[in-house]
């Protein structure tokens, strides 16, 4: 059955809609055309997604009066750096964007970070839409505002909160992502259930993903929108999000980002899972569930490197400065809280990880 055209709101101070079915890509101009008035955008896309699908947006924002200008960029994390997001400003500043213009992010979520960031950034602030083409960056980067690149010293080191004016998520794009990059997607849509939905968890751990994509979206895009509602800059509950992100973030880090997000998430919350229910923040049967879930979706489990390495790599260079770190555990399935640690406590949480 087609994936019918369905909205979620996200509110937040500037509330935007959340448009997801299938065959969008063709309807954008149309859409777009309703809630804005300039007619000049730059879509930013990357070399894998560009080819797929760019012509189609271009030529649907074109049927609706918009003049497109297309930049595209090599595709994977390695890109996701402060050059490209260079290069991405001086192409909006070389075609003469202008600050009532906009521009659209065409890819997964290293395409919309880093989008999302330039027009962030670019004189000051130009509106943005998210048009996300992984089950990632549809359940969860393109929604909730946060734009970043990443450092040499980290990921997400240099960013902004920027909400988009709108996302259009065609789920149909999903029918041309290589396995491990759904599965990618899955990771954070597993989280999602994890930190604040046990259902959506116990329909994810039966139902079959592929049949029901519009309603995991829809879903994914409800929780996230929920706790970015109540939180839109991360002071409190919008940290939940991060289940699996500390020791996740290092493996990237640890691995070159070889190691994809997705896959990182994963083997983060296994390791999360495990230090938890060894220091008694979760209860028994919590690592276990968490390791059934990453299993039945072919999601890594193991982690290759020490706790030592782990720990170098979340901790940069806060140890330095006696930094905190806020760590997501699970209370339940569905429910998460926070806890505050200093290096120290980080360090022994990690070695309880592995
Ligand atoms: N801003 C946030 O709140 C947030 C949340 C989660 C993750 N992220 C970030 O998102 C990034 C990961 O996103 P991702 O997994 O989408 O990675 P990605 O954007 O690199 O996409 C993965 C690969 O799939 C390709 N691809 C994308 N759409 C395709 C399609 N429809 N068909 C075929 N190939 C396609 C891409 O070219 C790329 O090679 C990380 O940098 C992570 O830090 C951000
Ligand atoms: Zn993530």
């Amino acid at each position: 059955m087609p994936d019918t055209i369905q909205t979620v709101m996200v509110n937040v101070s500037v509330p935007y809609p959340v448009h997801t079915g299938g065959g969008l890509l063709d309807q954008a101009g149309a859409v777009i055309a309703k809630a804005l008035d300039s007619r000049r955008c730059a879509v930013v896309t990357d070399s894998n997604v560009g080819p797929l699908y760019a012509q189609r947006v271009c030529r649907s924002l074109e049927g609706a009066g918009f003049t497109p200008l297309l930049y595209t960029f090599p595709a994977g994390e390695q890109s996701k750096n402060l050059n490209t997001y260079g290069k991405i400003l001086e192409f909006f500043a070389e075609n003469k964007i202008t600050r009532s213009d906009f521009a659209i992010a065409l890819g997964g979520g290293v395409t919309g970070d880093m989008a999302g960031f330039a027009a962030a950034t670019y004189q000051r602030g130009i509106d943005y839409i998210q048009i996300p083409t992984t089950l990632l960056a549809a359940s969860d980067s393109s929604v909730g505002g946060k734009t970043a690149v990443d450092l040499e010293a980290g990921k997400n080191l240099a960013g902004a909160f920027h909400q988009p004016r709108m996302v259009l998520c065609d789920t149909d794009t999903f029918n041309t992502l290589p396995e491990e990059v759904f599965a990618d997607g899955v990771a954070e849509t597993l989280k999602h259930g994890l930190i604040a939905d046990a259902a959506f968890f116990r329909f994810l751990m039966d139902a079959d993903i592929c049949r029901n994509i519009g309603v995991v979206v829809r879903r994914n895009v409800e929780i996230k929108a929920a706790v970015v509602g109540e939180d839109e800059r991360e002071r409190g509950r919008r940290k939940l999000l991060n289940f699996g992100h500390t020791l996740g973030h290092a493996i990237e880090k640890c691995s070159g980002y070889a190691v994809t997000h997705g896959h990182a998430v994963a083997i983060g919350m296994v390791l999360a899972s495990r230090a938890a229910e060894r220091l008694g923040f979760s209860p028994d049967g919590t690592l276990d569930a968490v390791l059934a879930a990453c299993r039945r979706f072919h999601l890594p489990v193991e982690c290759s490197y020490s706790a030592a390495e782990l720990y170098e790599a979340a901790t940069g260079d806060k140890k330095r400065s006696g930094g905190a770190i806020d760590v997501v555990v699970l209370e339940e399935i569905g429910k998460a809280k926070t806890i505050r640690m200093d290096m120290d406590g980080l360090r022994h949480f990690t070695e309880c990880a592995l």
